[in-house]
């Protein structure tokens, strides 16, 4: 998906000296994965970006999922769902620009009522997000009664709303296991991603009921991917993301969030690697691991290729689109948030069981 859409490139900012001045220091960090011509396209919009920041203090979270030139272009600061929700949560900024999806902006509003809090692109959704409503919770609460119900941040603040705690792709087994023993049952819903959950229920005891969203990104990659990408590569390790199906992660050699990802790369510096998820996420780790190959099937997520520099700079100078969220919500829906932020915990990842010495050793550093 172009970052650019045709009615941008007739409105293109010009690439001046000033705006060159500005930007050279960037475009060094980015050159391997950025073309000069393209760069040149982007640069008016970083220069112009970066300098409205400061005009109205704002800043903006950027996801791991966002291309480059967002991602180290104009992102104050970068990483994983939790990471995000955190850097909101301590944030002193007026404005929070989200860089990334819908829920993230809301997760960002619910933890920062007093801010404003804009999304580039209202169509920047989600397909676990909208698998699931506030409604669809309370009728399982009814169905299981004292079973604590576990939310994944892919969520909207109504689906929060109803939830006992959160997890993210980092803390999923922890936070299960820390609800069941607060709770003190041998069951736990975790909704709404049932192959993060199936994924879960590989690493714990705990009885997991869950939902039948998916991740329309990561549901596509199969077993057969991952044998043909090491049959084409050998040696190559296979980092997953634990949205995909249990059989693709069964294959892979280590299983974590985007961050948990990145960090693999920086601390085992791979000969080849493959990271099975959304496809910004190996230009961004690249660059920070230029003696790392990077083998490169992954699949585009739509919605977070929605956010573009042009969108971004529309955003601060509009103020468009402003997250708003009943306050009632945004009461009921901080506390698992908050919750899950609180907990001491340890693991970056989850992982397959026959590399578990190996990455319980990751961890141990983390
Ligand atoms: P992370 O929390 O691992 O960044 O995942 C968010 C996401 O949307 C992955 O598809
Ligand atoms: Fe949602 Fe999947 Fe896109 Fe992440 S990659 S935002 S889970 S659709």
């Amino acid at each position: 998906m172009p970052a650019f859409g045709d009615e941008t490139l007739k409105t293109a900012l010009p690439y001046t000296d000033a705006v060159r001045a500005k930007t050279d220091h960037i475009y060094a960090r980015v050159a391997d994965v950025i073309p000069e011509i393209e760069w040149r396209l982007h640069a008016p919009y970083i220069a112009a970006i970066n300098d409205l920041k400061k005009e109205k203090n704002a800043v903006i979270l950027a996801h791991n999922y966002m291309t480059p030139e967002i991602f180290y272009g104009v992102g104050d600061f970068a990483g994983d769902s939790l990471q995000l929700a955190k850097e909101a949560a301590k944030s002193d900024a007026d404005i929070i620009v989200q860089a990334g999806v819908h829920f993230m902006a809301e997760t960002s509003k619910i933890l920062c009522p007093e801010k404003t809090v804009l999304i580039p692109d209202l169509r920047a959704g989600c397909s676990l997000a909208s698998s699931i409503t506030g409604a669809d919770v309370r009728l399982m609460k009814q169905k299981y009664p004292g079973v604590p119900v576990v939310t994944y941040v892919n969520t909207t603040a109504d689906v929060k709303a109803e939830t006992d705690i959160c997890c993210t792709s980092s803390n999923a087994v922890e936070v299960v296991e820390h609800a069941a023993k607060e709770f003190g049952t041998d069951t736990v819903i975790l909704i709404p991603d049932q192959f993060l959950a199936k994924n879960v229920a590989a690493m714990t005891d705990i009885k997991i009921v869950t939902w039948a969203g998916a991740c329309e990104v990561h549901e596509r990659f199969t077993a057969d991917d991952i044998r043909e990408i090491r049959e084409g590569n050998p040696g190559v390790v296979v980092l997953a993301h634990p949205e995909c199906p249990p059989d693709v992660l069964a294959e892979a050699d280590f299983a974590g969030s985007t961050s948990g990802m990145s960090n693999y790369v920086k601390e085992k510096q791979p000969d080849n690697v493959v990271l099975i998820t959304e496809c910004s996420m190996s230009d961004n780790v690249a660059l920070e691991n230029p003696k790392v190959n990077f083998v490169r099937p992954c699949n585009l997520c739509p919605h977070m290729k929605r956010i573009t520099l042009p969108g971004i700079l529309r955003a601060l100078q509009t103020m468009e689109h402003e997250v708003e969220i009943d306050p009632e919500i945004i009461e009921r829906a901080r506390k698992p948030i908050e919750r899950m932020i609180a907990l001491p915990l340890t693991r970056q990842s989850m992982y397959n069981h026959a590399h578990a010495p190996e990455v319980a050793a990751i961890e141990a550093r983390a």
